[in-house]
């Protein structure tokens, strides 16, 4: 039998001896969690009064028309509360906190929706709350990190390395070191070490769950293939699992960045560019040098710009259940935009990637097919991003006249 907490040959828990037992303690809460069914029933109903669950699943019947090919639909995580799938993980790891009886959380957060979410259960449940953020990603994101601060959590800059999510993770890890008595780390992505890829895989799955169950009942049929956006692996995690027995294409996107010929990307499994190694308390693919050292990456999406990916999806893409494609921010920009046009949706930067490969491919498939595209969150934080991009003067004038006006006060 496979050792637990591998997917093949990635996976594994490398951390520091003083924080196995603090693992030990988790993964035997997650077990216990896990075998009891009344505590994904408890789940459940706090996500059914708290974030707007179950999700619903749109018909994007006018992108449908556009590209004259498969059914469009759309899994709306953009509904949740705080705006995105990450809720689901955290209010998940907030229950298992309170049944391991230990009263602070600490979090990294990339593109802030994972800090944001942390924060607001942080909040609803009673817990001190700190979250790591690289410096970069603190300027990018700044109106989510007023909201952390807003919602009573301590946020800190990093400004190591790249000061994006990977020193984040860093950071949060020494903090755990110093204080894992009273402390959980709610780690925000399918990575890390054992059992953080399976539990937070667990949470998520209540996407996969009710998008199958909703994509049957809407259609009655299953889709041809299934689209989401791949930072971590997360939300991809949580919609592929409801379909990895199913004759079901999976399709993974990642960041293409400037274009994966340029470098500036954080494509793992798309490109070449990435190498196996062990970092950050596990083994997958890394965007690394010869050196082991991490590279630079690069994302017009905040939540994308990640050097390492879930060792689960790294197994599932060796196996050859996943494929991957990556999209550059352009293409990004310019299917964000056809979306909001078309539908009245504003998907984020993140989900954005998923939508471009949906694109490319639907009108090659017939109307009979059904593609679903995982919609991870919503574009709202996105906006200072997305005004750059769209060259938007009377957004900037807005920016000007506000500077103007503090700067007066
Ligand atoms: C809206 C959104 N989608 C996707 C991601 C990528 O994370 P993951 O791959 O874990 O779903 C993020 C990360 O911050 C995000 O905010």
């Amino acid at each position: 039998m496979a050792e637990p907490g591998y997917y093949g040959q990635f996976g594994g828990s490398f951390i520091p001896e003083i924080l196995v037992a603090t693992f030990e303690e988790l993964v035997l809460a997650f077990e216990e969690a896990k075998a009891d069914p009344e505590f994904w029933n408890t789940y459940k109903k706090l996500m059914g009064s708290y974030s707007c669950r179950p999700t619903p699943l749109t018909y994007a019947e006018n992108l449908t028309r556009h590209f004259g090919g498969a059914r469009i639909y759309i899994k709306r995580e953009d509904l949740n509360h705080t705006g995105a799938h990450k809720a689901n993980n955290v209010m998940g790891q907030g229950l298992l906190v309170k049944r391991m009886g230990k009263g602070r959380v600490i979090a990294e957060t990339g593109a802030g929706q994972h800090g944001v979410a942390t924060a607001t259960m942080a909040a609803k449940f009673g817990f001190d709350c700190t979250i790591y953020m690289g410096e970069v990603d603190v300027q990018r994101q700044r109106p989510n990190v007023f909201w952390m601060e807003r919602l009573g959590a301590t946020v800190v800059p990093v400004t190591e390395g790249t000061r994006t999510l990977k020193d984040a993770i860093n950071e949060a890890f020494r903090d755990w070191v110093s204080a894992m008595d009273d402390t959980h780390y709610v780690l925000g992505t399918a990575c890390g070490p054992h059992p953080f890829p399976e539990m937070v895989t667990w949470f998520q799955s209540i996407i996969g769950q009710e998008a199958r169950r909703q994509v049957l009942e809407e259609t009655g049929r299953l889709p041809a293939r299934v689209y989401a956006c791949v930072g971590g692996g997360s939300n991809a995690m949580g919609i592929f699992s409801g379909f990895l027995e199913d004759d079901v294409e999976l399709v993974g996107v990642e960041a293409g960045g400037r274009g994966l010929e340029t470098g500036a990307h954080a494509a793992r499994l798309a490109s070449s560019d990435a190498s196996l190694g062990v970092a950050q308390g596990y083994k997958t693919f890394f965007l690394q040098d010869d050196d082991g050292q991490m590279k630079e990456t690069h994302s017009v999406a905040a939540g994308l710009d990640y050097v390492g990916v879930s060792p689960i999806l790294s197994h599932l893409k060796e196996s050859g259940r996943v494929r991957f494609a990556a999209a550059t921010d352009k293409e990004v920009v310019d299917a964000l935009s056809l979306t909001i046009r078309k539908e009245g949706l504003i998907p984020a930067l993140e989900s954005a990637h998923g939508f471009v490969q949906a694109f490319k491919e639907a009108p090659a498939l017939s109307h009979d097919d059904v593609i679903v595209i995982n919609q991870s969150g919503r574009g709202d934080k996105d906006i200072f991003t997305v005004a750059d991009a769209f060259e938007d003067p009377s957004w900037k004038q807005f920016i000007r006249d506000k500077a103007e006006e503090y700067d007066a006060g």
